[in-house]
């Protein structure tokens, strides 16, 4: 039972589908968003869900201490759902600071604001009891256990090995989440999601950009030779399998979540330039970014044998369905392409492309 949800960052990419998601199923529970609403978060992704009675939108900095424990102390919260992050590589090799005190103090801070407020006494050696139902979900993500070969998949044993300040500062925020569970017993579940596409992603990633480049025939920027691989989840896929590790996730445990479609960047940009009718002429190879991870895949079992999830989206209808939709929704596009992004975008691919 979920009768009322912490969920921050909210107002992003995945937050917010996870918010829209909660919210769509009947019941009387209550969903409450913090996010600080920085140049990712965007409250557009939340309009179907802005007037429900049922939903509250607190704009706050998870690593604020005294407004995340009046959160607790205003609601009683029987699950927090930690997506709010720094989420982008690229920016954390130009400015990690940022990656740091959101990702790992932010979590931090959470993780003692719930400890404390769902603590109701302690057993005789110690350690603290939690009220009944109680649960933290830390959305950490596959990045935090490097790179793979030609070969293989992350396992939840993979020893963790991340190579990006980005990475690090995930892979710190998930160890931080596992050590509430071992040093306070905290009921904390981890998990370690690959990468998602879908609609309402900031087009800083690849595939929003891709689109919404192509759209306006502006080239592609294809680092290094485009053969780096990630596997591919639909978003809402990955918020099922989040919503499973809450009501069935043990605690103290880590579960991989991936969509089972491995795919090279370059084969992602040519289906995309295939749906959008535009030619292949507007690749551009342009400088690798440093330190750039080969390869990531991942070992769904042990939440598809334990959970019993299974994601819902084959690879090519995900992508059709998602072209479909910024398509539909170009003005959604075309409003977070404008402004700061535009700055953005030409300072970091102003020498690349
Ligand atoms: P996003 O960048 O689209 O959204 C992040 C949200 O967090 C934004 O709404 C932003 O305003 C908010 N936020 C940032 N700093 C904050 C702070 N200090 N306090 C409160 N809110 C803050 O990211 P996303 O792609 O939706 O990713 C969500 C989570 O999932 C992240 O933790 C990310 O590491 C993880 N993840 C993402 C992917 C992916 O492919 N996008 C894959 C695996 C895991
Ligand atoms: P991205 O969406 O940034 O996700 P992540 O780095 O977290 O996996 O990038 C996905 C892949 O696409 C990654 O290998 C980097 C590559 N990429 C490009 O080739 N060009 C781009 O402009 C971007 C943003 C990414």
């Amino acid at each position: 039972m979920m009768r009322c949800v912490l969920v921050t960052g909210g107002a992003g990419f995945i937050g917010s589908c996870f918010v829209r998601r909660l919210l769509d199923e009947p019941g009387d529970r209550t969903v409450v968003n913090l996010d600080a609403l920085t140049y990712a978060g965007n409250l557009a992704n939340l309009a179907s869900v802005a007037q429900d009675p049922r939903y509250r939108f607190v704009k706050g900095d998870i690593t604020d201490r005294a407004l995340v424990a009046s959160l607790f102390e205003q609601y009683s919260f029987d699950k927090v759902v930690n997506f709010a992050a720094e989420s982008h590589v690229d920016r954390s090799i130009r400015e990690p600071e940022i990656f740091l005190r959101t990702n790992v103090l932010g979590t931090q801070c959470l993780l003692d604001c719930a400890r404390d407020a769902w603590m109701i006494g302690r057993d005789s050696d110690g350690y603290p009891r939690y009220r009944e139902g109680v649960r933290f979900v830390q959305i950490s993500t596959d990045e935090v256990y490097g790179a793979l070969g030609a070969t293989g998949l992350f396992t939840e044993d993979t020893p963790l090995s991340p190579n990006s300040p980005y990475s690090v500062s995930k892979a710190s925020a998930d160890m931080l989440a596992r050590a509430y569970y071992t040093t306070f017993r905290l009921p904390v579940c981890v998990t370690r999601c690959s990468n998602n596409y879908g609609p309402f992603q900031f087009p800083e990633k690849l595939i929003p950009l891709m689109i919404g480049n192509a759209l306006e025939d502006k080239p592609l920027p294809v680092y290094g030779d485009g053969m780096q691989v990630r596997d591919w989840i639909h978003v809402d896929d990955h918020c099922s399998a989040v919503q499973a590790v809450i009501e069935r996730g043990r605690p103290g445990e880590v579960y991989n979540i991936g969509g089972s479609s491995e795919k090279a960047n370059l084969e992602i940009v040519r289906t995309i330039l295939d749906a959008l009718g535009k030619p292949e002429t507007l690749i551009r190879h342009v400088k690798d970014r440093l330190g750039h991870d080969r390869r990531y895949a991942i070992d769904n079992a042990k939440i598809t044998g334990e959970l019993g999830w299974t994601p819902r989206y084959t690879f090519d209808q995900g992508m059709s369905e998602t072209i479909a939709w910024y398509l539909v929704n170009k003005d959604w596009l075309d409003g977070v392409r404008s402004g700061a992004y535009l700055s953005y975008y030409s300072e970091y691919y102003g020498d690349r492309t």
